[in-house]
C-alpha cells in the first residue's frame, strides 16, 4: 500500500505505540478470503498482568509478586498498588455482579440520554431513547421544517431548517432523504458525558453547557472507590465522568487525562463487559508500558504521579473464551435483560468519574 513505509515508521515510533500495535487487533489475511471467516491473529498475552490470578495466588498462600504491594480494608476488596506506579491502584473484582448489570442499564437507558452529550451530538444533534429506538428497529431520518423556519426551540428542534426524528421502517420507506437506523447508531456510541459537560473539540469542561449532576447512587459508588487514593478525612467530590463504548476493534490510543484542576484527585474507572487490554506507561510515549487484563468489575484509580503517566486500551476481546462475562450472561438471562446481553456480549464499556476543581 502506498505510504505504508513511512505509516510503520510512524506507528512503531514510541514504545507506547509497538505495545499498542501488538495487541491491537488484526486479522489473518491469509487464513481465508472470505470475510465471514475472517481470524484475528493470534496475541501473546503471557506478559499481560493479570490481578484476578495474583489475587486468588494472595488469598491461597500470601505470595505477591516483588513489584506489587496490596492494601487491606476489612471492609471492602483488596486494593493493589504498583512500586514503580505511585498513585495507580487496582481493585480486582469492585464491583458486584447486580451492580454491573444495574450500570450497563444505566450506561446505554440513562447516561446517553439528553442534556448529557454523546459522539452523536455534532451530527444529530440531541438524541432521545436510543436503545429504546434501537431495540423497536427504529430509523432515524432528517426532516425539514414546514415553514422553513430555521430554529424553534434551544433544546432540539430544527437546526437550519432541519432536524432528525426517529420513525418506524416502514415511514422511512415513504420518505426521501437521509436516513440512519437506530441500531447503526446503537453500534457507533463511543461516548457519553455525564455531569460537566466535556468538551472534545476544545478539550476543556464547558461549564456553559446544560447538565445535570451525576446521579447520585453513581456519585456515592465513587466517593467509596476513590478513597485508598485520598487523603484521610477528604472525600472525593464527583464533578464529571466519561463512558466510553468499545465494540469488536474499538481502541482508545494512548492519552493523558490533564484538563482537571487538581491531579492528586484521583480518576475512578469501571470496567463493564468484555475483558480488555489496559496499557499503563510512564510519563513519555517512550516509556515501555505495563500491560494489564480490566475485566468486568474492576475498578482502577489514577492519582497523582500516576495521572501524569500515558495510558490507553488498545483491546477488547468479544470471543466467548477470552471475554469473561459467564457471569453476565446468567445475571441478564430474563427476557426483559436479553437486549442489554446481546449489547454487552460484544463490547465492554468504562465509566471514569473525575473531580474537575
Ligand atoms: C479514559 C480512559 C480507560 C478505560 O476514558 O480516559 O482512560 O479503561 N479509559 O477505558
Ligand atoms: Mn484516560
Amino acid at each position: 500500500m502506498y505510504g505504508s513505509e513511512n505509516n510503520r515508521e510512524d506507528s512503531e515510533r514510541t514504545a507506547f505505540r509497538r505495545a499498542e500495535k501488538n495487541y491491537k487487533l488484526y486479522y489473518d489475511t491469509n487464513a481465508s478470503k472470505n470475510k465471514k471467516k475472517k481470524k484475528p491473529k493470534p496475541v501473546d498475552l503471557t506478559e499481560v498482568l493479570d490481578f484476578r490470578s495474583i489475587l486468588e495466588c494472595h488469598d491461597r498462600n500470601g505470595e505477591l509478586p516483588p513489584f506489587v504491594n496490596v492494601i487491606h480494608d476489612k471492609f471492602s476488596s483488596p486494593v493493589f498498588s504498583l512500586q514503580n506506579r505511585p498513585g495507580f491502584y487496582f481493585i480486582p473484582g469492585a464491583l458486584s455482579i447486580e451492580k454491573q448489570c444495574s450500570l450497563i442499564r444505566e450506561s446505554l437507558i440513562d447516561f446517553p440520554q439528553p442534556p448529557n452529550r454523546t459522539n452523536h451530538n455534532a451530527i444529530y444533534g440531541p438524541i432521545h431513547n436510543l436503545f429504546d429506538e434501537a431495540k423497536e428497529g427504529k430509523v432515524l431520518v432528517e426532516e425539514y421544517s414546514p415553514d422553513g423556519s430555521p430554529k424553534l426551540g434551544p433544546d432540539c428542534d430544527y437546526q437550519d431548517g432541519k432536524r432528525w426524528k426517529f420513525v418506524t421502517e416502514k415511514e422511512e420507506l415513504l420518505r426521501k432523504g437521509k436516513s440512519v437506523p437506530a441500531s447503526a447508531l446503537l453500534r457507533k456510541l463511543r461516548w457519553s458525558t455525564l455531569g460537566l459537560q466535556f468538551n472534545w473539540s476544545r478539550r476543556n469542561y464547558d461549564v456553559s453547557l446544560p447538565h445535570n449532576k451525576i446521579p447520585e447512587a453513581l456519585c456515592d459508588l465513587a466517593k467509596e472507590l476513590a478513597k485508598p487514593a485520598m487523603p484521610a478525612g477528604v472525600e472525593f467530590q464527583p464533578e464529571g465522568a466519561i463512558v466510553n463504548y468499545f465494540g469488536l476493534g474499538d481502541t482508545l490510543g494512548g492519552h493523558l487525562d490533564d484538563m482537571e484542576a487538581d491531579w492528586s484527585k484521583p480518576i475512578v474507572s469501571l470496567s463493564l463487559g468484555c475483558k480488555a487490554i489496559f496499557l499503563l506507561g510512564g510519563k513519555t510515549r517512550e516509556d515501555p508500558p505495563l500491560a494489564m487484563f480490566l475485566r468486568s468489575g474492576d475498578v482502577v484509580l489514577m492519582a497523582g504521579e500516576a495521572r501524569e503517566c500515558f495510558h490507553g486500551v488498545p483491546r477488547i476481546f468479544t470471543d466467548e473464551k477470552n471475554a469473561e462475562i459467564d457471569h453476565l450472561q446468567a445475571q441478564l438471562s430474563h427476557e426483559d435483560d436479553l437486549c442489554f446481553l446481546k449489547y454487552i456480549q460484544t463490547s465492554r464499556i468504562n465509566i471514569n468519574i473525575r473531580q474537575v476543581f
